[in-house]
């Protein structure tokens, strides 16, 4: 027997989209969260230097600014109409944050105080502004604590530590999901009328990756299982500087303060790659451009990373440098990115005040997922069918307002933003439907498939998959790929796939079984692994994130489209929605 409820707006994944998703449905309409996690435990905690949004506290900015950065560093492939969304409405939705009580930094006159982040600039000046609102290097971090309280005092059920597993998708619409409590290992059947994925990303495809190890892509790939496209999954962002080794995140505020990358001749080699930016190029720039010094021979003794100089009289020797006024000490530094000076102390055992820190590009953010549309309803197809009740938003969807790279900052903005409009939708559609009917039945596949994997005695381990998976990931299907590799990591991916089949786990038990939870979430992981490989084998071009060594131009003719893929390995595309911006050469 599994456990019954219902609720009319139901979302799954309490990171910042499922948190203001169901913030704005709760206005109107009875609501549930469930989350794997204790909801402020949820990754967008890690997302650390900043929101941008045009409110011009420092200096002159415009949300059309804004939209041509968003539009130009997602190598425009964003779709315009979305973007123009995501700016505009960014600027109400950090409003609508700081009257929820979300405590950003301040202004010496109490505005919201601002600051420069990768990609963002004076259209007409060229230079980089500051755009980033940030309390700190914990803004996401503020963002959850803020939306949760705000959730709680609105009544919103929270049931923690309930991981979906599938999804109950009939006649073309979504009547709810089917969960695990981890606690007990009881299924339990959510019956509503609105559903919403907001379970984040997949990074835990990648060995060296900032994401948590909870970042198994689990909306995604039950989404791709129930029948439903998943779009654009080979653009990948690799952000610049993961710690060496670890791939923990130190935040690209560290150089919207005044960071910069050197190699080992110390040469900050920025300047060579994008001569006006520099070290605030876009992200998927400063990642190829850091693996470029390495195969120049100039990475750290040779080795595969280079530094993260923030060593404050280095950085005002750049600022000296290039004519700006500004200048900085230890005791500013510290207060301005607390946390990571922390993490370098902490993890590196050294002090990034006085040494600089070794960093590689890590694999930090999904530029693809779930296609939606401005409403973060799910699409069914490229011709804009729409998958009745089912909704998507943050990283687990694809809007798509990022397009091939995604700026930073923006992963928040779009949580925020596309979180508001997906829960105001939810609670629409809710409040003029009737819960449809769902058999007495409707959980036995997923329970079926659970005891599957719990009783299957087979010889292969899931955590060696796992770490093979990584690294043919990490070797094949990173930063730079070939036809080659590709081929190569989608012939290892289907072999695995097949030893999956054999897998055991040791726990054979059912509370708190995470053994049986790790391997379900290892064949997520293998599913959009494989959806990946595909559509960036398809891909014959270099666009953003995606960068083919064989075909190393973007391809405007051929390829300024989206891509879609099904779990039998189908593919389509859809054009891209232009608007006010026709591509152009990127220059940094
Ligand atoms: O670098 C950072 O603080 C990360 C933020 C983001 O991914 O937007």
């Amino acid at each position: 027997m599994a456990q019954y409820h219902q609720f009319d707006a139901l979302v799954v994944g309490a990171g910042g989209a499922g948190l203001m998703a169901a913030l704005y449905a709760s206005k109107s309409v009875n609501t549930a969260v469930i989350s794997k996690l204790y909801p402020t435990r949820s990754h967008t905690g890690a997302a650390q230097g900043g929101i941008s949004a045009a409110l011009g506290n420092m200096e002159p900015d415009k949300w059309e600014w804004h939209a041509y950065d968003t539009v130009k560093g997602g190598d425009f492939l964003s779709d315009q109409d979305a973007v123009d969304i995501l700016c505009k409405e960014a600027v109400e939705a950090v409003i609508d944050l700081e009257h929820m009580g979300l405590p950003f930094d301040r202004t010496a006159d109490g505005k919201i105080s601002q600051r420069r982040f990768g990609g963002h600039s004076n259209n007409e000046t060229k230079q980089p502004v500051q755009r980033a609102c940030h309390a700190a290097d914990r803004t996401g971090h503020m963002i959850l604590q803020t939306l949760y309280q705000q959730c709680i005092k609105n009544n919103v059920r929270f049931f923690d530590e309930f991981q979906m597993i599938d999804m109950i998708v009939i006649d073309g619409t979504c009547r709810g999901v089917v969960a695990v409590e981890l606690k007990t290992g009881e299924i339990h059947v959510f019956h509503a009328k609105a559903v919403m994925l907001a379970t984040g990303g997949f990074g835990k495809m990648w060995k060296i990756s900032s994401n948590a190890h909870s970042l198994t892509g689990d909306g995604p790939s039950v989404a791709l299982r129930c029948g439903l496209p998943l779009q654009d999954m080979e653009f990948y962002q690799f952000h610049p500087t993961g710690i060496y080794k670890m791939g923990i995140l130190l935040s690209e505020a560290a150089r919207g303060e005044g960071a910069i990358f050197i190699n080992d001749k110390g040469e900050r080699f920025m300047e060579r790659y994008a001569p006006t930016m520099k070290d605030l190029a876009s992200r998927d720039v400063c990642s190829r451009s850091i693996y470029k010094e390495v195969r120049a021979g100039n990475g750290i003794g040779g080795k595969d990373y280079v530094y993260l100089d923030f060593r404050p009289e280095r950085i005002n020797k750049y600022f000296e440098a290039d004519g700006n006024p500004r200048r900085v000490d230890a005791e500013y530094i510290e207060k301005r990115l607390p946390d990571i000076i922390e993490f370098v102390r902490v993890y590196m055992g050294i002090d990034p005040i006085t040494e600089p820190v070794p960093i590689q590009p890590t694999a930090h953010y999904a530029m693809g997922g779930i296609p939606t549309d401005l409403d973060a309803r799910v699409l069914l197809d490229e011709n804009g069918a729409i998958v009745h009740g089912l909704y998507a938003a943050g990283e687990a969807a694809c809007v798509s307002v990022h397009g091939a790279n995604r700026l930073g900052t923006n992963s928040l903005v779009d949580l925020i933003v596309f979180g508001r409009r997906g829960g105001k939708k939810m609670a629409e559609f809710a409040k003029q439907t009737e819960f449809l009917p769902i058999s007495q039945e409707v959980h036995k596949p997923a329970e079926a498939m659970l005891n599957g994997i719990r009783n299957n005695d087979g010889k292969e381990h899931p955590g060696q998959i796992r770490k093979e998976l990584q690294l043919h990931m990490d070797e094949h299907v990173g930063v730079f790929r070939t036809k080659q590799g590709l081929e190569a990591a989608l012939e290892e991916i289907r072999g695995l796939k097949e030893r999956y089949k054999r897998i055991h786990i040791d726990d054979k038990g059912v509370q708190w079984n995470t053994d049986l939870m790790e391997a379900w979430e290892l064949g997520c992981l293998l599913d959009l692994a494989e959806v990946t490989a595909i559509s960036a084998l398809a891909r014959q071009e270099s666009r953003g994130g995606h960068y083919r060594e064989d075909f190393p131009d973007r391809d405007d003719k051929n390829f300024l489209k989206h891509t879609n893929v099904w779990s039998d390995n189908h593919m389509s595309y859809k054009p891209v929605r232009m608007g006010r911006y026709q591509p152009t050469e990127r220059k940094y």
